[in-house]
């Protein structure tokens, strides 16, 4: 960590270079102490520019500091000190000024930025809420409706927009450090605007508060941080500035010290891991500049999607003209979608389909860098479709699988040049959902593997490593969700009990009105290609609904029913019956929301630590990620693996040892006994 100072006439420049993205930590914010008394006492020096080394202005505080005590000087003081120089502090801002970073800019008396910066206070997203007087001095600057917006949502703001909104002051074109000092040396020939801290709060209507409580809270649903990140500003618009800034400041460490707080960071490092898993060190990916995809159904049209958001051509093949066409309306309706909820506007969804090219003539694959496959989820359809992809293709070329439950050494089989075959697992709707699996089939070689991740990183997608099982590491969970979800209702819990605990838990649907959803025909598939090579799936429920023809919404019912046209599940005498005959004779209990969420969850954390045990995961927080990203887990419990480990895993074996007794679930592997002594998730080598 740097911190320097040079100087051009009368501006000194304050260059920040502490990789990997300048963040607060406490040698640097006493470095930037000194820097300021430095400058004070010279009097040669009449503006000072704050400027970053490397790939962004400062990026926020340390979150590495936050399981700590805090240590000074304390970035609220810091931030009080720059805008109590003697000289004013211009803020060159590249890459983002976020939590602390901005809260530093606005404590200088200018703010000046590239165009491709961002600024914002995107604290809420970690727990907490900004910590260094960005609640106070933030509606001091743009008035407390946009101050709200941006610290109850935590979403950053493009410069353009920053500077049409006043969050900055200019924009720079060409360098920023020359622009930076031009703006300092046109700014000292004019009065100085009055320091954040001593302007007022603009007056917004009593209304406001009350109206803004209410949507944050909608949105935030049982996160803490966004509405007390709204009482901050409130408080800053309600009480002076010392009294707001205290208020603030007691909240940022109530909660820096909470659970929400814990998990969510638990989550950003774990999405920070995920790119990079140990195996990959040293191959390099090959490179993607065109690809594939085969089948334009419900994924491939989705994948097709995601790859023209990331700019790739796509190539989509199908069966027929016939299909060709629907895979190209699929695709059209994916991007009409996009235009009607304002994600891109209408040009930009003509530029996509623009570079889309149907076609049923595998022919013209011969020099595409990227195949995935997304047809039927049939073992023969499958192979036949590798074999003349292994014969067209160049030998060089990634060919990939996105299949659910197939195994990829079986798909890959009789393919010759087995080394570029990979799985890609999407989920549904493939163009929206974060999560990748990627998942090695024996042969594949390290830059294949290397290319899945460049891909997740090309797609904006979280990449997983998955090793090879039924289901992989999501969908092998799933089952286990959903089975569990049946022993509930076995033992008298009903469906709308079960689902409205697992929402209560955070969960966006409950397991039945999910399968409703997502319908219960493609699960009922998967059990029967399991009987057949032998195994005993569980679902006596969901098997007699099929059935009966209930597959969901689609069919008109599934587990509950819907009047025509509406969404909404309604309880279902049919559904009741079929649950009393399955449970005949089973003990009946009491379930409260508590219980039936450890039902649940517990039995994941242990199928988990299976997963963990034969290494189909690598990581513990890996699967973490694959939960949230891929199944609705929340974010602010930080995943299935830490929410057993925050809960104690030695309590989460207990649990499971009882309900085990009671023939509800399955008594705790190895792994999950072996963890409990030490507390955390201890990884098989
Ligand atoms: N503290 C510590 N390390 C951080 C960090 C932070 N605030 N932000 C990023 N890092 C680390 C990452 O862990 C990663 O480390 P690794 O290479 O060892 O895995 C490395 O920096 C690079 O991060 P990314 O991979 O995310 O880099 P990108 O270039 O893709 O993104 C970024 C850069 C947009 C700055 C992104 O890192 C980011 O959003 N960071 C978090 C910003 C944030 O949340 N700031 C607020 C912090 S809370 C705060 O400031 C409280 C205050 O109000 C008191
Ligand atoms: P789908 O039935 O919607 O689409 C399959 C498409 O493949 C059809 O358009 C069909 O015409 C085409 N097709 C079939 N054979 C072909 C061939 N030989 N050449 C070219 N095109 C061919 O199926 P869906 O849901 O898109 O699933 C595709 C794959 O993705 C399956 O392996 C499935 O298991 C997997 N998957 C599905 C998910 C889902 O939620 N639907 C999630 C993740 C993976």
């Amino acid at each position: 960590m740097t911190v320097t100072i040079t100087h051009n006439g009368e501006i000194a420049v304050v260059t920040v270079d502490n990789p990997p993205v300048n963040a607060l930590s406490q040698d640097l914010r006493q470095s930037l102490w000194d820097a300021a008394e430095t400058l004070d006492n010279d009097p040669s020096v009449r503006a000072v520019v704050l400027i970053c080394a490397g790939r962004t202005f400062i990026a926020g505080a340390d979150v590495n500091e936050f399981g700590k005590p805090p240590m000074p000087p304390h970035l609220p003081d810091l931030v009080k000190r720059i805008e109590r120089a003697t000289k004013p502090w211009i803020a060159a801002i590249h890459g983002s000024a976020l939590g602390g970073g901005f809260e530093i800019a606005l404590g200088c008396r200018f703010r000046v930025a590239v165009a491709s910066a961002s600024v914002g206070l995107p604290e809420v997203r970690l727990g907490i809420v900004p910590g260094a007087g960005g609640t106070v001095r933030l509606p001091r600057l743009v008035g407390p409706a946009l101050a709200a917006d941006m610290v109850t949502t935590g979403t950053p703001v493009a410069a353009p927009k920053a500077r049409s909104q006043g969050l900055i002051d200019a924009i720079v074109d060409g360098d920023l450090e020359k622009g930076a000092i031009d703006f300092a040396l046109a700014a000292l020939a004019h009065s100085l605007p009055l320091a954040l801290s001593d302007r007022a709060v603009p007056a917004v209507d009593t209304a406001f508060w009350d109206k803004t409580a209410k949507s944050v809270a909608t949105r935030a649903k049982r996160e803490e941080a966004p509405l007390r990140a709204l009482a901050c500003v409130k408080s800053a618009a309600e009480a002076d500035f010392e009294t707001a800034l205290a208020f603030e400041r007691e909240t940022f460490l109530q909660l820096r010290g909470s659970d929400q707080a814990a998990a969510l960071r638990h989550v950003f490092f774990a999405e920070r891991a995920a790119p990079r898993p140990p195996e990959l060190s040293g191959a390099s990916p090959r490179p993607i500049r065109s690809v594939a995809v085969i089948g334009g159904g419900t994924m491939g049209a989705g994948i097709a999607a995601s790859l023209r958001d990331a700019g790739l051509p796509v190539t989509l093949v199908e069966r027929d003209q016939a299909a060709v066409e629907r895979g190209l309306a699929n695709l059209q309706a994916i991007f009409d979608g996009a235009v009607k909820r304002g994600r891109i506007d209408p040009e930009t969804a003509v530029a996509r389909m623009a570079g889309i090219a149907g076609t049923t003539d595998y022919a013209r694959l011969a020099d595409t860098d990227l195949v995935i496959e997304a047809v039927f989820e049939d073992l023969d359809v499958k192979r036949a479709v590798f074999t003349q992809l292994a014969a067209i293709c160049r030998p060089d070329a990634v060919l990939a699988t996105n299949t659910s439950y197939l195994d990829p050494d079986h798909i890959a089989a009789f393919m010759t040049g087995r080394e570029r075959f990979i799985g890609l697992h999407f989920f549904s709707p493939a163009n929206i959902m974060k999560l990748l699996e990627i998942v090695p089939a024996a042969s594949t070689a390290p830059d294949v593997l290397a290319t899945g991740f460049a891909l997740a990183r090309m797609l904006g997608k979280i990449p997983v490593r998955a090793g090879i099982c039924d289901g992989f590491i999501g969908n092998r969970i799933l089952k286990v969700t959903r089975a569990q979800a049946e022993r509930l209702l076995l033992s008298g819990a009903t469906p709308q009990a079960v689902d409205a605990a697992m929402r209560a838990f955070g969960l966006p649907m409950g397991p039945f009105e999910a399968q409703d959803l997502g319908g219960l025909d493609i699960a009922a598939f998967q059990r029967k290609a399991a009987r057949a090579r032998g195994e005993t799936p569980f679902a006596p429920i969901a098997d007699r609904l099929c059935e009966e023809g209930r597959f969901g919404q689609k069919s008109g019912g599934g587990w509950y029913d819907y009047a025509k046209g509406d969404r909404t599940p309604l309880p279902s005498a049919t559904v009741t019956r079929l649950i009393a005959a399955a449970a005949d004779g089973t003990l009946q209990r009491d379930w409260d929301e508590a219980g039936i969420v450890d039902c649940i969850v517990l039995p994941m954390v242990n199928e988990a630590a299976k997963i963990l045990e034969d290494r189909t995961a690598l990581r513990a927080s890996d699967i973490d990620l694959v939960k949230i990203h891929g199944y609705g887990f929340p974010r602010w419990r930080g995943g299935p693996m830490h929410y057993a480990q925050a809960r104690g895993l030695c309590e989460v074996v207990a649990t499971l040892d009882r309900l085990a007794e009671d023939g509800l679930a399955e008594h705790p592997c190895d792994l999950l006994r072996q963890s409990a002594t030490s507390g955390t998730f201890e990884v098989p080598r």
